[in-house]
């Protein structure tokens, strides 16, 4: 008997014209033209297919008011179609796993499993779908529907689920004899109608193609709620949602193995990539140097101290839902100072931006403030106590959601990376770069011959397809009767 399969580091790259930092596109050295032309997308695909990546990540959500979202988040600038891009993407490349996002409101099973199916084969197997069910009622409008349907899109997401996976199955393997003697093309022993009627979709047939090359395609998803939890240990391979520590992360990852196991009978490993978001310097003082260049890019306000809002729209439901925003990030409209202030529970206005914060100052913020300089101190080493922390850099750091960040040299990145592997907290990562192309370079150039180095990450690809990449078999076929 061979020693047990060495654990392996599994990488992928969240694919975003503008990278994710909301105020990098607007660096000097960030790149403003050709993002939508295929070798721009070309070249990021092909950088991480060199670095032996798992996989190319392309995200998609439907903005609701694309001119609003963009300030909050760039990347809702807008974007390709995943699919149509994921299949000229399949072409320029050859063996990094591709991964296409479609939101179930927005399909039809039968759609969706022809589009995904279609393109597992012509990838030859490197297809992942990223089931994704983000709400934006203004997107569902673009739809002829009212509304995105509450909680009940997840019903409506699971049935789908159930039903793609019968159609990428409805076809077995052998299928198309094609016997020119005999002269027949199929074998209808192994062609399946589903005949399927469920609360939310009747599909009658069978998905007129050979079964994918994966079988069936491997699912992702994120989301932290007890309905995703439900969903991904119900149908998904793969998790990238990242609760922002070690300890937080086991936690989220053991419940959802065991709810899989236990409620849901699957046996199968489920990994757990989170999203982060690395920001790459020459050294710790450099990478600090780029986040701020970064904030320094943010929008505020139009007037960043008093802001333009009236008196009542402090104590409206509006602001409330604001600061309860589950991925964080303030909208242009609520960053200045005047709102900083509302959050900390001090009022900063006085001096201004630059003011820097007295520890008589900092001494009566609130929970929300204290966990703000926190935050400033672990992203930047500006403390209360060097008095090196003005009151616009309390702002800037207030604004950014998004995944959490890793601010260093390309050996802090590592360290950090292999930290959270090596105690079980992920099983890789879902990189994606603060702006291009500066740091999705220094990531591959630099962060990836340490992993290397430590033994943890892939010299070269041992495999040609997604699931081969994760060590995943081909699942048998739940319709095959010759086995
Ligand atoms: C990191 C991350 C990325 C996401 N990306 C998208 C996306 O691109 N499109 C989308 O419609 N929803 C997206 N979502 C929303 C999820 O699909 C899901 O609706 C949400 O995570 C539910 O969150 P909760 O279970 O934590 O409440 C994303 C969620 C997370 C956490």
């Amino acid at each position: 008997m061979g020693s047990p399969a060495k654990r392996e580091m599994h990488l992928g790259y969240m694919y975003w014209l503008n990278g994710t930092h909301w105020g990098g596109w607007r660096l000097p050295e960030a790149p403003t033209a050709n993002a939508f032309e295929l070798d721009y997308a070309a070249k990021a695909a092909k950088l991480v297919e060199d670095a032996k990546f798992d996989f190319f990540f392309l995200g998609d959500t439907l903005p609701g008011d694309i001119y609003a979202e963009h300030w909050g988040t760039t990347h809702n600038a807008g974007r390709l179609e995943p699919f149509t891009l994921a299949s000229q993407l399949a072409l320029q490349t050859s063996k990094i796993g591709l991964v296409v996002t479609a939101h179930p409101t927005y399909y039809e099973p039968y759609i969706l499993a022809r589009l995904t199916a279609s393109l597992d084969h012509l990838s030859k197997g490197r297809l992942s779908w990223n089931v994704v069910l983000g709400a934006s009622d203004l997107a569902a409008q673009n739809f002829s529907l009212p509304d995105l349907g509450g909680e009940r899109r997840y019903a409506r997401a699971d049935e789908f689920i159930r039903v793609i996976r019968l159609l990428w199955d409805s076809i077995e393997d052998g299928a198309y004899l094609q016997d020119k003697k005999s002269g027949q093309y199929l074998d209808p022993t192994k062609i399946h109608r589903l005949a399927h009627k469920g609360e939310f979709f009747q599909v009658a047939g069978t998905l007129p193609m050979p079964r994918p090359p994966q079988g069936q395609i491997p699912l992702l998803y994120a989301g932290a709620s007890e309905l995703s939890r439900e969903l991904t240990a119900r149908h998904c391979e793969l998790n990238f949602t990242g609760p922002g520590t070690i300890e937080d992360s086991i936690a989220f990852n053991t419940d959802v193995r065991e709810r899989a196991r236990r409620i849901h009978g699957r046996d199968v490993p489920i990994f757990f990539l989170p999203g982060i978001s690395p920001i790459i310097g020459d050294d710790r003082a450099d990478a600090v140097d780029i986040f701020e260049r970064l904030n320094a890019g943010l929008p505020l306000d139009d007037d960043p101290v008093d802001g333009d809002k009236d008196e009542q729209f402090w104590s409206s439901d509006a602001w409330a839902a604001i600061q309860q925003a589950p991925r964080g990030g303030l909208p242009l409209g609520v960053r200045s100072l005047r709102s900083l202030s509302e959050r900390i529970g001090v009022d900063l206005r006085a001096g201004g931006l630059d003011a820097v914060i007295t520890a008589e100052t900092a001494s009566r913020f609130n929970e929300f403030g204290q966990s703000l300089l926190g935050a400033v101190a672990t992203r930047t080493d500006r403390t209360v106590e060097r008095g090196t922390v003005r009151a616009g850099d309390l702002l800037r750091n207030s604004i950014g959601g998004g995944f959490p960040q890793v601010i260093g040299s390309a050996q802090d990145v590592a360290d950090r990376l292999i930290e959270w592997f090596d105690r079980g907290a992920a099983e890789g990562f879902n990189i994606n770069s603060p702006y291009m192309w500066d740091q999705l370079e220094r990531f591959t150039s630099r962060v990836v011959p340490i992993l290397r180095d430590k033994g943890v990450f892939r010299t070269d690809y041992t495999a040609d397809t997604f699931r081969g990449h994760f060590g995943l078999e081909v699942p048998p076929n739940r319709f095959a009767t010759d086995s």
